[in-house]
């Protein structure tokens, strides 16, 4: 017989006369005659509940139908006599495929997000994880749809790299050289005997290699896993994260700015419709009023300010922060949640920063002292989009090559997209985490991601 998921089952038509349902154990509670099990193999948020009568020979095994444990039932399917479902399972058989001890972690009463990180191999099982799983699917599919809609071409840029996108030195060296006897010439390590003859590193954008893509075939975009080294351990910060990152020819800093303002609203209402249980879930447990804010963040244009503007709007706001608000200093994440939760309460894009705190790709405006770059802040989360239009001509280029300390040659093939048919083009990276933060109310990006990488942790 075919499984059934237990999704399907749930939403039947009918009844069914014969039904095999494969699952795992979330509780069983004995009666005088029978038992329930609630069983859930992780189609859905709900239970499938299963009446095992006394009488069944298979009955003899019911205790190690323990939460945890696996099981097959075939039986059949009913209008539920109880509330809360709409459909139960008869019990015909029941095979114990996996016994489980009394010590599984997950037991029926609640657990704190911190002890479920410990037990990371185990917590998708849960009812949170299951959801924030399943909406993580279905967010990564609908952001292929969003761009295989508008004639995106998804592109596979490669995870290891020589180039230091971001010029932030946040990089996790990719090496075969053996630690202990590493090999050096003139008292620095040789790096010409490493596997690639040369430095390299996983990468934190695949933006330069879009950047190649985009200029030969117009819009594209890159989805995958991103690296930083960066010491940071905040609740939005990951070593290994999933950056959304589209890339267009012949589009300025306006369109990079509507098409950033777009997927952040097309990803919400495809998790509003396809995501429904799961969201009245987190809208029930992890944060109250989840779906007016969703539904706002849809609803609204998104503000756009300027970086001066933003920065005067803050020294101005009588409000005490603990980074000092300068022009010419990063925006900290203080700042960030005043604009978007207390000043315009809704998701801002600020463009326009200065060029000293912006990489060497950014294109230099004509005050030449600010760059066509923007961030999208969103409340209770700050930064989810960075992006920029690209500087498409070369002289100023390679001057800012020189004052970023960075040596041309080695960006000969990024030049040369400048040297042959250059256009203006323009794209940003989503982080898919703080995308999923944002549809989930989930505060940690430790908790959307199946396996966090952050300062000292890589277990699992
Ligand atoms: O602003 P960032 O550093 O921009 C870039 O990397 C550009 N090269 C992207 C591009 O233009 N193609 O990172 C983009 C986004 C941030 O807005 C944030 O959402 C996310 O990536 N991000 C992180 N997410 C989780 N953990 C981290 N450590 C992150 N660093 C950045
Ligand atoms: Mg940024």
């Amino acid at each position: 017989m075919q499984r059934t998921l237990v999704k399907h089952a749930l939403a039947s038509d009918g009844p069914v006369d014969s039904i095999l349902i494969q699952a795992w154990v979330r509780t069983r509670r004995d009666a005088k005659s029978f038992s329930f099990l609630e069983l859930n193999d992780g189609s859905c948020l709900k239970n499938l509940q299963v009446i095992v009568d006394a009488n069944l020979p298979d009955y003899l095994h019911i205790e190690k139908a323990a939460t945890g444990a696996s099981v097959g039932v075939t039986g059949k399917l009913v209008p539920s006599q109880g509330k809360g479902q709409s459909w139960e399972v008869i019990a015909e058989s029941l095979t114990i495929v996996g016994e489980s001890g009394t010590d599984y972690p997950l037991q029926k009463k609640g657990h704190s997000l911190e002890f479920l990180r410990e037990v990371a191999h185990l917590r998708p099982r849960s009812n949170l994880f299951g959801c924030v799983f399943r909406v993580r699917s279905r967010v990564a599919y609908a952001t292929h749809q969003f761009f295989q809609e508008q004639d995106f071409l998804y592109v596979h840029t490669p995870i290891i790299t020589a180039s230091d996108c971001e010029g932030a030195g946040e990089l996790f060296r990719v090496s075969t050289l053996e630690l202990k006897d590493v090999p050096l010439k003139d008292g620095e390590v040789d790096f010409s005997k490493d596997f690639f003859g040369r430095p390299s590193y996983l990468t934190v954008s695949g933006q330069l290699e879009g950047e190649v893509f985009a200029t030969a075939l117009s819009n594209i975009y890159t989805f995958g896993p991103t690296f930083r080294a960066e010491n940071s351990n905040t609740s939005r910060h990951a070593n290994e994260f999933w950056m959304i990152e589209p890339e267009v020819a012949f589009c300025d800093l306006e369109g990079d700015m509507d098409l950033a303002e777009s997927i952040v609203k097309y990803l919400v209402r495809d998790t509003l419709e396809h995501c429904k249980e799961e969201v009245d879930f987190f809208n029930q447990f992890v944060e109250k009023g989840l779906i007016e804010r969703l539904n706002f963040i849809v609803e609204r244009p998104f503000v756009r300010v300027s970086y001066a503007d933003a920065v005067t709007l803050l020294q101005q706001s009588g409000q005490t922060f603990e980074y000092p608000v300068e022009y010419g200093a990063n925006l900290q994440s203080e700042h960030e949640r005043y604009l978007t939760e207390v000043h315009y309460q809704c998701p801002v894009t600020v463009f326009n920063f200065p060029r000293e705190i912006k990489p060497f790709y950014m294109r230099l405006n004509d005050d030449e002292k600010t760059v066509a770059a923007m961030d999208v802040l969103v409340p209770g989360i700050g930064e989810i989009v960075g992006g920029s239009q690209r500087e498409e001509r070369l002289e100023i280029l390679d001057k800012n090559f020189e004052t970023h300390g960075i040596s041309k040659e080695d960006y000969w093939w990024y030049r040369d997209l400048r040297r042959y048919g250059s256009v203006p083009h323009s794209g940003f990276g989503l982080g898919f985490e703080r995308m999923l933060m944002l549809l989930t109310g989930v505060g940690n990006i430790r908790d959307v991601i199946p396996f966090a990488r952050t300062p000292g942790n890589a277990e699992f």
